[in-house]
């Protein structure tokens, strides 16, 4: 298991990933709206992460999961956390999560807001994030911003 930096190369195989990731959230999303986020990203294509910096987690030379995240100023906003189902719960989203935070860090960031599908709280709670209020995503889901100071560990 390698986690590099992506390249545009990758963009299409990790909006693939982010798909099929995207379609477990049924807890969280209806069936209507995950379709209808499914074919506007698929419309925009890959060139949705080209404004991004991005981390792929690569398994026997496949991208299993990605991160991408922008800066402002010295906050870091985690845009995607997506790992594929059938790696889900193997330690690939922390992994990820800890690399895309060192590389944030380095860029200089000292805090990181994230807007996480309401069923990834615990998960990012886990890592050391807080809620800090509900909110919409930029394609209108209902999410909640998490945030953390870092270096908190
Ligand atoms: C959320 C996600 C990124 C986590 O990545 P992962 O590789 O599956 O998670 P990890 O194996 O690193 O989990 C570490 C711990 O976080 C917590 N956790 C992870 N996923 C969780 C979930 N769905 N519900 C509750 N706790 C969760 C658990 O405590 C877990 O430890 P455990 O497996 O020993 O119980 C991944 O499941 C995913 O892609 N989900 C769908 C897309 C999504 O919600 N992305 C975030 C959008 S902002």
């Amino acid at each position: 298991m390698q986690v590099r930096r992506a390249t545009k190369k990758d963009f299409e195989e990790m909006l693939e990933v982010q798909i099929a990731s995207f379609r477990t959230l049924t807890d969280t999303y209806s069936p209507d709206q995950i379709a209808a986020w499914e074919k506007r990203a698929t419309k925009k294509g890959g060139k949705r992460f080209e404004p991004y910096a991005s981390l792929v987690c690569v398994e026997g030379g496949r991208i299993v999961a990605f991160a991408t995240w922008g800066i402002k100023r010295d906050t870091g906003w985690l845009r995607c956390l997506y790992v594929l189902p059938r790696w889900m719960r193997k330690g690939i989203g922390s992994r990820l999560l800890k690399s895309a935070e060192r590389t944030m860090l380095d860029a200089g960031v000292r805090r990181i807001r994230i807007k996480s599908a309401p069923s990834a709280r615990p998960f990012y709670e886990r890592h050391g994030y807080r809620y800090v209020e509900d909110g919409k995503s930029s394609a209108g889901f209902d999410v909640a911003i998490m945030k953390k100071a870092i270096p908190e560990g």
